[in-house]
């Protein structure tokens, strides 16, 4: 037998069958995926609530994850604010398409984390790019506590046209992440003590309740505004490791560190992860 004749009966359990049928490949595609990295913890930290707000509000962050390095080995994502709002109505104004604003947006988060990785530096921190994030994370994390990244996810022009401005944005971007290595946890750092049933700045801010532990099929059906972005629901709803997240309100010192430890200190949100 030739090379090339054994390459073509070579066995694989999928060598004869479409990928379209769910029920002919769920045998073999139906498993669990390994865990990457199951000792990574994920956190992502808000451009518009955290690094809009300058030293007042980062400060105490970096002090308290400066703290935490000891503790865990971090992957922490950070997300746009001001500026991409900013981007986005000029952008939008050129008619630019959302696969054009998606970069342009993940930029700023690129440089809310160049930031914030610069005041973490003396502990081994730095700014990794999504390449690097991809590919060598393992090898970053060993040789320091954690490593800094823009939360975006980059899409570019495969962004889906759903909308002018881009649907997948830090929220996702971090939940995708954590998701596909596996890792221990995600928390989402906000300025307000989590989810509640209506934006609690808003103008119906008042009412607002807490809400304590939710799923994403439940907030899903909540008209409300979120403080995340909405296709975060939609990907948590076919996670296959992340169970929950945590948002939190990362203007009150010592919630990150609650939250990491397995604290309950804000909003809990439950996927459609199983428990293994
Ligand atoms: N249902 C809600 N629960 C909590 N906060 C909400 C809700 N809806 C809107 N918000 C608002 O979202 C703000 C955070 O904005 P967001 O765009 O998520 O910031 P970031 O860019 O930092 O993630 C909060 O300060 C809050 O006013
Ligand atoms: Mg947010």
């Amino acid at each position: 037998m030739t090379d090339t004749d054994s390459i073509k009966h070579v066995a694989s359990p999928l060598a004869r069958q479409t990928l379209l049928d769910g029920d002919l490949t769920r045998p073999v595609a139906g498993r669990r995926p390994i865990r990457l990295l199951p000792w990574l913890q994920v956190v992502k930290i808000g451009g518009r609530s955290i690094m809009d707000r300058g030293a007042e509000a980062i400060l105490p962050i970096v002090d308290e994850i400066r703290k935490l390095l000891p503790e865990h080995r971090l992957l922490i994502l950070t997300g746009a604010g001001i500026r991409a709002r900013h981007l986005y109505g000029v952008g939008l104004d050129l008619g630019l398409p959302v696969g054009s604003l998606a970069p342009l947006a993940a930029n700023e988060a690129g440089q809310n984390g160049h930031m914030l990785a610069s005041l973490l530096a003396p502990e081994g921190v730095s700014y990794v790019e999504h390449p690097t994030i991809a590919k060598q994370l393992a090898i970053h994390l060993t040789a320091a506590r954690a490593v800094v990244g823009s939360a975006f996810p980059p899409y570019h022009h495969y962004e889906f046209p759903i909308s002018r401005i881009p649907s997948h944005r830090a929220d996702t971007g971090a939940f995708l992440l954590a998701d596909a290595y596996g890792a221990a946890g995600l928390t989402i750092v906000e300025d307000v003590d989590g989810v509640y049933t209506a934006d609690p700045k808003g103008a119906d801010g008042k009412k607002a309740k807490l809400i304590a532990e939710t799923t994403a099929a439940e907030l899903a059906k909540q008209k409300a505004p979120l403080p995340f972005d909405r296709a975060l629901l939609e990907v948590m709803a076919t996670a296959r490791h992340i169970e929950r997240v945590q948002v939190v309100n990362g203007l009150v010192p010592g919630r990150l560190t609650a939250a990491l430890r397995g604290e309950h200190v804000g909003t809990i949100i439950h996927t459609s992860a199983k428990a293994e």
